[in-house]
């Protein structure tokens, strides 16, 4: 629950709605989900241009939500309007709702630095602060207010969840830019993990990383589903398959087919799913 949200969302939906909810999803042909997001008739325009229709799906608590699909079909800007990055692009504009633990996060009275807390992003490209590696993660604590915290504990707790530490732990006071690629992404995994996040957004974590780093950063992402709930825009399947528990896949702007990610890859319902997994367009 968004704490700046809590009174609100007990007016509008009653205490009992905002405790932990499921989805029916008889619809989906799927089982009763335990969902911590429920994105519900979600449309995002930039302008005219719809690049997001309509899409109404599941994020589930402590798993795995990949978001496949061609270039331009709309991944991005879906996984950015759930933490309102969106609202930085002046031309941007969305209907529908996202529901986060019975509060819709689309609301305009939303405080969107209270929400980029519990909701942190990882972008493709690594942009660690041109700081010392230790103050990308302090600095980021001290912007979101949580300067009274033990800086040093949380700094090394964070770099070991993002299996960075004992790479690192001797040159905490060099820039972050003298970093290698997949030490920078795993540094601003960190510092996404330092503001102690319930959902992590991660567009395409691994397209700049070398295999090895790639490998890490999957492990990773396998390691803190335990304790986070996680949505991740890919364009390799194969590493959807191996981490996503479930799938949905974007044409368009259109969500073609959501589901149980092994079932999607070995039993796709739509032609365009089977198509587009099977590498028949990209
Ligand atoms: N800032 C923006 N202003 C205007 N149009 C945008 C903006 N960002 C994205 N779009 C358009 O919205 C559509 C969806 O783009 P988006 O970046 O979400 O796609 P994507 O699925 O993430 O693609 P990729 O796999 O190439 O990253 C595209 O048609 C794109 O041109
Ligand atoms: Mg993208």
């Amino acid at each position: 629950m968004l704490k700046v949200q809590k009174k609100h969302a007990e007016k509008e939906y009653g205490e009992s709605q905002t405790k932990e909810k499921t989805l029916d999803n008889s619809k989906m042909n799927q089982p009763e989900i335990n969902s911590l997001l429920d994105l519900r008739n979600l449309s995002v325009y930039y302008g005219n241009h719809q690049a997001v229709k309509n899409v109404s799906m599941p994020i589930e608590k402590n798993k795995v939500t990949a978001f496949i699909g061609p270039s331009g079909c709309g991944k991005s800007t879906l996984l950015r309007t759930i933490n309102r990055m969106n609202d930085q692009i002046p031309i941007a504009h969305y209907d529908g709702e996202i529901n986060y633990d019975g509060v819709n996060i689309l609301n305009q009275d939303i405080d969107v630095v209270a929400l980029r807390k519990e909701v942190g992003m990882v972008f493709q490209e690594p942009n660690p602060f041109p700081k010392p590696i230790r103050k990308n993660i302090t600095h980021a604590l001290k912007f979101m207010g949580m300067n009274k915290l033990n800086m040093n504990e949380i700094v090394e707790t964070s770099l070991q969840q993002a299996a960075l530490w004992d790479e690192i732990k001797d040159r905490l006071d060099d820039s972050a830019l003298s970093l290698s690629g997949g030490q920078q992404q795993r540094l601003c995994i960190a510092r996404a993990l330092a503001l102690q996040p319930n959902v992590l957004l991660l567009d395409e974590p691994t397209s700049a990383l070398d295999p090895i780093s790639s490998a890490k950063v999957e492990d990773l992402v396998m390691e803190l589903k335990q304790h986070y709930t996680i949505a991740i825009v890919t364009h390799n399947m194969e590493q959807a398959a191996r981490i996503s528990d479930n799938t949905a896949f974007l044409y368009n702007g259109d969500l073609i087919e959501f589901g149980n990610t092994s079932d999607l890859f070995t039993n796709p319902k739509e032609k365009r799913t089977e198509d587009y997994i099977s590498g028949k367009f990209s």
